[in-house]
């Protein structure tokens, strides 16, 4: 299967939970590419069976910009992703009053555009160290046993 990565950052947490994800897979049989959301047209994860969707958090509870000129782009084109499966791994920090809610965006965004939702969203506290390392890939591999 055809595993895509991306993440979408203002301050580089994203990217750091995206990397390791992504290293994990590989290290365990599976074929994933990571994409960083800023350079990526949507047409480019069409070919993916399965994206695991990274976005922070900023504003009020709001998508960060990067991830809205995404989805901005894939409305404009009209986009269909029906043939991918997308999880979304969303980081935020908890003293805010909409936590990590840029996942549930993502996820109302992709809907309409046909993709195939898998759950839960995996919501990320604060800056991301071991710990965090150890729930995402927990949460991956679950998310692959769906698809099994
Ligand atoms: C100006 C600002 C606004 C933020 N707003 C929220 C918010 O509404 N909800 C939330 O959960 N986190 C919020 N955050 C926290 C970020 O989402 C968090 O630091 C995240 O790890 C940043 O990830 P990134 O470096 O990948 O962009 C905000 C941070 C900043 C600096």
């Amino acid at each position: 299967m055809k595993i895509a990565v991306t993440f979408s950052t203002l301050s580089g947490n994203t990217a750091l939970v995206a990397n390791d994800l992504v290293d994990y897979l590989n290290n365990n049989g599976h074929k994933a590419e990571l994409f960083d959301v800023i350079n990526t047209n949507p047409d480019q994860l069409k070919e993916h069976e399965l994206v695991f969707f990274g976005s922070s958090t900023y504003g009020d509870g709001d998508l960060n910009p990067i991830t809205e000129l995404f989805f901005s782009t894939a409305d404009q084109q009209n986009h269909n992703c029906n043939n991918t499966h997308f999880a979304f791994f969303s980081l935020g920090d908890s003293s805010y009053p909409h936590f990590a809610t840029s996942g549930k965006i993502s996820s109302e965004k992709i809907e309409p555009m046909q993709g195939n939702i898998l759950e839960p969203v995996l919501q990320i506290d604060g800056y991301p160290n071991q710990a965090t390392y150890q729930k995402s890939r927990q949460w991956a591999d679950s998310i692959l046993t769906q698809l099994k």
